[in-house]
């Protein structure tokens, strides 16, 4: 098998490290383009119906765009790993073995301050060191990222890595493991936005989504989960069943309204461990299906509401509010502050390991 191509210039930080772009493909002519700033997925190349290949992921031609500061500001974290806790801690604080840590309140829905995504510099904003590699005979981009003990205010030396390969079905896979010298809450997972009619085509309002999940976690307005698991049965956030996700997202809600649209976890309906179905999102006009399998317990569903339009994307055409989609495989928000919900917490000696897969195909 031919090797993997070799990695361009992408840009150099305002630190000066030079950061390069990846290229992963499969027999399909499916292509991924990857840099190692934030282990970002720039570009993601898909087939239609009519094998047509289009950019589905939302992102930027070059490094500047990730750096800009109208990026920086909004920060929607396009395409990025997110860490080293992804989604919110309630009051930017935890208590973990009798110790409280704080971190930095850089969110605030509601007026109400949070830490979201990993801190001021998360895992979407760091250099990754990456490394091409073959698994099984097929290319794998593999990142890896150590977080000292005390960034961003979390505990413990934690060492991560996360491996991009492309599965010979159309899958993009991502594959994460970390290993720490101390406890701490580790939650990673990839901020891709999707747009299956192609990026900077419109909205994702007519995209029908399917979602394996009977329960969400309702939230504050602070979008902090209030601790209960509530029944989807009927209301707006019922996607057992397909449906568009225009179609209820202006309901009377006292959810959505929290959310300005959907921006929620759904409580995934495992029957067994293990990478199982969690989402499938149809575009009727393209034909794209895209089929995400993962082995976390739980998905943010986010519609892209707090888009604007201000940012202007790889094709030269702005991003309207709700042009993409992100379907963010993960452990529910604020576990650490939730001893109920699924622990989060990784211990020296045990291994992090999930995986998560966004198949795609077209009818
Ligand atoms: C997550 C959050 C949203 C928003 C986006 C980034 O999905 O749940 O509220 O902050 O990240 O803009």
């Amino acid at each position: 098998m031919a090797s993997s191509p070799a990695p361009r210039p992408f840009g150099t930080t305002k630190d000066g490290a030079a950061v390069q772009l990846y290229t992963l493909t499969n027999r399909n002519g499916m292509k991924a383009e990857i840099t190692n700033y934030g282990a970002t997925v720039v570009r993601l190349l898909v087939p239609d119906r009519a094998g047509k290949l289009d950019d589905v992921v939302l992102g930027f031609p070059s490094l500047d765009g990730y750096t800009s500061d109208a990026f920086r500001k909004s920060n929607p974290y396009f395409g990025a790993i997110v860490g080293r806790f992804g989604n919110r801690i309630a009051h930017a604080a935890f208590t973990l073995q009798g110790k409280t840590y704080q971190l930095a309140a850089n969110n605030t829905p509601g007026d109400l301050p949070c830490s979201l995504h990993g801190g001021l510099k998360g895992f979407d904003q760091v250099v990754w060191e990456a490394k091409q590699v073959k698994r099984n005979g097929a290319d794998c981009l593999q990142m890896r990222y150590v977080s000292k003990s005390g960034e961003e205010g979390y505990p413990g030396n934690l060492r991560v890595t996360v491996s991009f390969s492309l599965t010979p079905d159309n899958g993009l896979k991502i594959h994460y493991s970390a290993t720490t010298d101390q406890a701490t809450p580790v939650n990673l997972t990839h901020h891709g936005y999707f747009n299956l009619k192609g990026e900077g085509n419109g909205d994702i309002l007519g995209h029908q989504l399917t979602l394996q999940a009977s329960r969400f976690t309702p939230v504050d307005k602070g979008l902090i989960p209030t601790g209960e698991l509530r029944p989807v049965k009927g209301g707006p956030f019922d996607f057992l069943a397909a449906h568009t996700i225009g179609e209820r997202i202006l309901a009377q809600d006292e959810q959505l309204g929290f959310g300005q649209g959907y921006d929620h976890n759904w409580v995934l309906d495992r029957k067994k461990r293990g990478l199982t179905l969690a989402a499938t999102v149809e575009e009727p006009t393209s034909g794209r299906r895209m089929e995400v399998f993962t082995t976390e317990p739980g998905i943010q569903f986010y519609a892209g509401n707090f888009l604007d339009g201000t940012l202007v994307g790889k094709a030269g055409q702005a991003y309207p509010r709700r042009s993409g989609f992100c379907l963010e495989t993960q452990h529910y928000p604020d576990s650490p502050n939730q001893p109920q919900f699924p622990s989060t917490i990784l211990w020296p000696g045990r291994v992090y390991r999930t995986t998560t897969v966004y198949r795609f195909s077209a009818k």
